[in-house]
């Protein structure tokens, strides 16, 4: 373990997440005590516009936080103790292309579920083994990458098969919120709830809602058949997830539940459960990547302006379980807490009835060595089913990106719950291919061999 404080490196520095995570470490630093907090990006543009407003998040906290902002991996990580990754490859211009690709072939447009988060996949898995390896290179030897990169199922599994030692621990914020959201419902603080849950990232449910060793999901079982995971006025969730689309969101639990009311469904199981529903409500022409480059980001960069011009910085960001979440976990891991949170971890029996080497999302304990998975035991037959069909696609996609094969693509796209066809899945990859012409070189090559 090394001693605090920390240089902690932020890879995709230019996210318009950066400055609510860049808070969150702020108002935690007598838990977390930084000495340098670095951005890397490989669009310096990008983060040179951010960068002044998260230099202004800091400098409102701390003035002895050295903050470093640079496009050279040497600069970014060298002596780094923690690393956190939020690469978003092709940025929002290719999202749009992930959501509305499917969308017009009929089939679900969504950045991290069906053939959008195949071919989201695809792009990420190289660039986050190459950070792996300038971490691996340059920062402390113990070093640690908490990643919340997207798609965070396929990252995990194709640096769980490329870079197998790295000190990678994927992270996503959904469970959390959907959490926060519980709390809300039940009048408690998110942080006394002890859950249990299985499955894969943005694929999975909650089986127990412990607190204080009382399960209370019988309780949200009963509101949710009413409201879905939102309180009754939807007045209180979290910030980051309460645009229209993800009230609806919310909102869909309840179908789901009123059909299979063992267990709480991961919100992103409305994707694969209610493909039609969601495609019928989905405007081909403005998808979420349009919402959000009208939103978040727009709203970010004006703020960004105005400061430079007036030295007053707009409330601008979210500050919520996202920032919240990442910092928890690095802490943990920093520390040795052995705190209990949902992360993404390879199965090694925690899942009974998945494979020994699926990378699955679980109840760990972070320990400064990392995760140590909580055994959810085995599942039954029909979410077992769901999760090997989802887990063979998204494995299959990552020997597509290794081996550069099309036919695994292909196969890839056609086991994918959200796509009806193998002619779906062919007219589907066949543009995409297109679309990623920068970024999939090899795929493109097999796909013109194969012509
Ligand atoms: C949730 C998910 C993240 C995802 C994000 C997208 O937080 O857990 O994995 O990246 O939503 O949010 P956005 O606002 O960009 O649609
Ligand atoms: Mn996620």
């Amino acid at each position: 373990m090394f001693k605090p404080p920390f240089i902690l490196s932020i890879a995709g520095g230019g996210s318009t997440y950066t400055p609510g995570i860049v808070k969150s470490l702020m108002v935690r630093l007598a838990d977390f005590p930084l000495a340098e907090i670095r951005l890397y990006d490989i669009d310096g543009e990008r983060q040179s516009v951010i960068a002044p407003v998260v230099e202004k998040v800091i400098r409102d906290h701390s003035q002895s936080i050295k903050f470093t902002v640079t496009t050279d991996p040497e600069v970014a990580f060298s002596g780094a103790h923690f690393v956190f990754a939020q690469m978003r490859v092709g940025q929002y211009k290719m999202r749009e292309q992930d959501e509305k690709i499917p969308l017009r072939h009929g089939v679900v447009g969504q950045e991290t579920c069906g053939p959008g988060g195949l071919a989201y996949g695809l792009r990420t898995i190289l660039p986050m083994v190459e950070l792996c390896d300038f971490v691996e290179r340059y920062a402390h030897q113990k070093a640690w990458i908490v990643n919340y990169s997207n798609p965070a199922a396929i990252v995990a599994e194709g640096v769980r098969r490329l870079r197998p030692k790295a000190r990678v621990l994927n992270i996503c914020d959904m469970p959390v919120a959907a959490m926060r959201n519980m709390g809300a419902i039940l009048g408690v603080d998110r942080h006394k709830l002890e859950v249990d849950y299985f499955g894969l990232n943005h694929f999975g449910w909650f089986t127990r809602v412990l607190v204080d060793g009382e399960d209370r999901l019988p309780e949200l079982r009963r509101h949710i058949a009413k409201f879905g995971l939102l309180t009754e006025d939807a007045a209180q969730t979290d910030p980051q997830h309460s645009d229209p689309s993800w009230v609806k969101t919310w909102r869909h639990i309840k179908p789901i539940m009123d059909h299979f009311p063992q267990f709480l469904p991961n919100p992103y199981l409305q994707y694969y459960l209610m493909p039609n529903d969601i495609v019928e409500h989905q405007n081909p022409d403005y998808t979420r990547a349009n919402e959000v480059m009208d939103g978040r980001e727009k709203k970010l960069f004006a703020a960004a302006a105005e400061y430079k011009q007036t030295g007053i910085l707009p409330d601008a960001f979210h500050v919520g379980v996202h920032g919240a979440f990442i910092v928890d976990v690095a802490c943990s891991l920093a520390f040795d807490l052995r705190q209990r949170h949902l992360v993404i971890v390879e199965n090694k029996g925690a899942i009974a009835n998945l494979p020994y080497d699926a990378m699955v999302e679980v109840p760990a304990y972070i320990t400064s060595e990392g995760p140590e998975p909580v055994r959810m035991g085995a599942v039954p037959l029909f979410h077992q089913t769901l999760l090997m069909q989802q887990l063979a696609s998204e494995q299959l996609l990552v020997e597509a990106t290794i081996e550069g094969s099309y036919e695994k693509a292909l196969q890839a796209f056609t086991l994918n719950r959200t796509v009806p066809t193998m002619q779906h899945a062919k007219a589907i990859l066949d543009d995409m291919i297109e679309a990623n012409r920068d970024y999939w070189p090899q795929l493109q090559q097999a796909w013109k061999d194969g012509e």
